[in-house]
């Protein structure tokens, strides 16, 4: 079969490795893929935009494309599914209604209020509806979040009601463009956080291994917020009573809640949780599509075909099959660019991913691009080195030292990737 991935991040090089090591997979086409892409064998990159629908329905037809995975969620959101779906092309994820999970964090909230699903009381306004004295009225920290697609940049921790209010208006104002005309304000959680994703066929569920993200720029999680810095997996605070609660609480009343609200979901459904001191697993966000950099450390463990995975999912099946994993850790730590998360230094030549590919471990591509045979830095997030070990504590062993072989000017990335894991032993 022919398998399309759209987007081009390190969570779709390792989607497109991962199908392209299906002995059922010919050729898996990228679009538009990175440098990473661009060299994995049976892979080809293709010079189309993941947010171009029309051309990405046409690629599929004339390269009679057996399946389309969607990485990112821009075109979820905006109803590749739908297109896709429209034209008979098989692709895997949400439809538009589905997506606005992710889309809308208003929606989200009011979603989780109806259906029972813990989560932190918030409220949502419009500069109109805007009540700065039910602000003031809360206790700090707050935290102030754009409802609509913001990079994952548009979340403020707030440590005062002043701040909490200054960052409202700021999003009202434009800082984060349409993605601010709706904001949700909501109390600060504590606890520790776990990303938890499944597969959905629209009513059944199969969830795949558990992770942790470090969303925080630098080392113990400080600085500014960012797409992710690093995740592993298993991550050990998802314990095997947790992931039943997650189960019962969380995933199963969504995954129904969707279908009786008339949106079913198929796809890879994320749920951001704060695990509270007392265990509930409170709801921070969905997201309607695998994690970046979550998906390089999980699908680097999982031992079953994707492909046979996803397409159960489409044709409602997916009670009936199986993942299984490698019983190893994964751990992957984001190399990024200079200046990143803010202004991005692009254009640098990445050195040494030769002598990194003797080393075990493998590293996937993010923000790259292939030029006269050499790979230059594009993005954000350039790669990801993720390792596989024993322990969390042997696979990070293993990811640094495949990060410390490659360089470039301005590259940084944390030192302490999976360190609350190695913290307890795993
Ligand atoms: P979100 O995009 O909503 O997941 O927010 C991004 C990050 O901000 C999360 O991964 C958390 O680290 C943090 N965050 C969001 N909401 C809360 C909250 N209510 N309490 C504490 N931290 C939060
Ligand atoms: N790593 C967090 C995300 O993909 O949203």
């Amino acid at each position: 079969m022919r398998v399309l991935v759209v987007g081009g991040g390190g969570r779709e090089h390792a989607l497109a490795w991962k199908c392209a090591a299906s002995p059922r997979v010919r050729e898996v086409l990228v679009a538009p893929g990175n440098a990473g892409t661009a060299t994995e064998p049976k892979v080809r990159n293709v010079a189309i935009a993941a947010e171009d629908t029309a051309a990405l329905v046409q690629l599929a037809r004339t390269e009679r494309v057996d399946l389309t995975i969607v990485g990112p969620e821009g075109p979820l959101v905006a109803g590749i599914v739908d297109a896709f779906t429209a034209a008979g092309l098989a692709c895997f994820g949400p439809n538009r209604a589905a997506a606005r999970l992710e889309g809308s964090k208003a929606h989200m909230k009011d979603f989780l209020r109806r259906h029972g699903i813990p989560t932190a009381r918030s409220a949502t306004f419009t500069q109109a509806t805007f009540d700065p004295d039910w602000v003031r009225a809360q206790r700090a920290p707050l935290v102030v979040k754009a409802s609509g697609l913001a990079a994952g940049k548009g979340v403020i921790i707030a440590e005062s009601t002043d701040e909490a209010l200054a960052s409202a208006r700021a999003m009202f104002a434009g800082q984060f463009g349409q993605a601010g005309e709706e904001v949700v304000v909501e109390e600060f959680l504590p606890g520790e956080e776990a990303s938890f994703i499944v597969i959905a066929d629209g009513r059944h569920v199969l969830p795949l291994a558990s992770s942790q993200d470090h969303k925080r720029r630098d080392d113990g999680d400080r600085g500014p917020n960012t797409g992710g810095m690093g995740a592993y997996s298993p991550a050990p605070v998802v314990t095997a009573a947790m992931h039943a609660r997650i189960m019962r609480e969380v995933i199963e009343p969504t995954v129904q809640g969707l279908a009786a609200d008339g949106s079913p979901f198929t796809g890879f459904l994320y749920a951001g949780i704060m695990i509270a001191p007392d265990g509930t697993p409170n709801v921070l966000e969905f997201n309607c599509r695998l994690g970046d950099p979550e998906t390089q450390p999980i699908l680097t463990r999982l031992a079953s075909d994707l492909t046979e995975l996803c397409e159960a999912a489409l044709a409602g099946r997916l009670d009936q099959v199986q993942a299984s994993w490698d019983p190893r850790a994964a751990l992957g730590v984001v190399i990024a660019a200079g200046g990143y998360p803010d202004g991005v230094r692009k254009g640098d030549v990445v050195e040494g991913l030769q002598a990194a590919a003797q080393l075990p471990g493998k590293i996937f591509h993010g923000g790259t691009r292939l030029e006269d045979g050499r790979v230059l830095t594009s993005g954000g997030r350039v790669l990801c080195a993720v390792g596989l070990g024993a322990s969390v504590a042997d696979a990070q062993r293993q990811a640094y030292r495949l990060a410390g072989a490659v360089h470039w000017p301005g590259m940084h990335y944390r030192r302490d990737i999976g360190y609350r894991a190695v913290a307890r032993g795993a």
